[in-house]
């Protein structure tokens, strides 16, 4: 059986900065091309921030459009959880700045660290509270400003990354037909070297030292996060239908983490489905880390495809190696 969590997303939105960096702006930064990125990724655009802009910043725009949406007041929001990498500082939490930005007076939070599986851990988390009856309305978050951590003499990794930030609001689920139905969610601490940022934690303080040898930035082994993922996205999705008794033929919608189209039509190919029913947009803003997943459900929403009662399957993994997967019935 699966581990259901009586809580529902009822509202979803987005913030992703306006400034557009195409693949052949990147072809005058490093020395790649347009043919190369959309054939190995599946990515043609992504969106920077300007400078200053942070993820504490985004994360409260994709908020206020959220409570604006709902007509909720920010003084009924009781938790804020946050998935980031790259949050403002590295303390206080972006949770803490985004609650003084909301005027959420009332809401305690925190951030979580899982690189790409952020939203999806932070979701699980976030949910438990308003499933346990201890909460009633959680803002739960993934932003990235990757922009900010990204080698641009590193052409195989600078490539792949955007900026976004997306949001949900999290209630009570009324009945057991909607909501979330199961999750998975796991680590492989063996991952650790394949994909990190070696500088500016306790390992390595920032120095001079750390700035000269480019420790500041995502260090990535491509082949190696792209076997893992390809792998771990297809098992787990695989395994939360197997064991609430479904399969992908009864799912209506999957929002993969969009890393890399080639691993999204993997998980596609394993699952048996169609292109309807796999949320796609990485053409458009690259892997957002965090920000992927609700910015894929944003979407979907805009593109009317999701109907309550939906079964829907939230799948992502990433540094660390994290991995996560949520099982849920749209809502509404
Ligand atoms: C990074 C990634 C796109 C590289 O694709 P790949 O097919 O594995 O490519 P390779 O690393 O084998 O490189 C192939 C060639 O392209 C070159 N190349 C790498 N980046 C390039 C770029 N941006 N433009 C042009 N050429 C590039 C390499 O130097 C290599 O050249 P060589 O054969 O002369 O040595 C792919 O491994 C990937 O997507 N990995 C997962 C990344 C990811 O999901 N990260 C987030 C985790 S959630």
């Amino acid at each position: 059986m699966g581990r259901r969590i009586a809580a529902k997303i009822t509202g979803v939105a987005a913030y992703v900065p306006p400034r557009v960096v195409t693949n052949f702006d990147l072809e005058k930064v490093v020395e790649t091309n347009d043919e190369w990125i959309r054939t190995r990724t599946g990515i043609r655009e992504r969106h920077y921030v300007e400078p200053g802009m942070t993820a504490s910043h985004m994360a409260t725009e994709a908020c206020r459009q959220l409570l604006e949406s709902k007509n909720v007041a920010p003084e009924e929001i009781d938790l804020i959880v946050v998935g980031t990498v790259t949050p403002d500082m590295l303390f206080p939490a972006t949770a803490c700045l985004v609650q003084h930005n909301l005027g959420a007076k009332n809401a305690w939070g925190f951030d979580l660290s899982a690189a790409c599986s952020g939203f999806v851990y932070a979701l699980t988390v976030g949910a438990q509270f308003v499933g346990a009856g201890t909460h009633k309305k959680a803002l739960v978050i993934g932003s990235d400003v990757m922009s900010a951590i990204l080698d641009f003499q590193d052409r195989a990794t600078c490539v792949l990354f955007g900026d976004a930030a997306g949001a949900v609001l999290v209630e009570p689920a009324q009945s057991d037909s909607e909501g979330i139905i199961d999750f998975m969610c796991d680590i492989d601490g063996a991952g650790g070297c394949q994909l990190y940022m070696p500088g500016g934690g306790s390992l390595h303080p920032a120095s001079r030292e750390t700035v000269d040898k480019r420790m500041h930035y995502v260090h990535q082994e491509g082949q190696q996060v792209f076997k893992y993922a390809v792998r771990r996205m297809s098992d787990v999705s695989s395994e939360l239908l197997e064991r609430n008794g479904l399969s992908g033929k009864d799912l209506a919608l999957v929002v993969p983490h969009q890393a890399n189209l080639r691993i999204i039509r993997a998980t596609q190919e394993r699952l048996g489905l169609d292109d309807s029913k796999m949320m796609v947009n990485i053409d458009r803003y690259g892997n957002t880390t965090a920000a992927t997943v609700p910015l894929g459900l944003r979407d979907a929403v805009e593109q009317k495809r999701l109907r309550k009662g939906d079964l829907v399957l939230l799948i992502a993994v990433g540094a660390g190696y994290t991995t996560g997967g949520i099982l849920l019935r749209w809502a509404y």
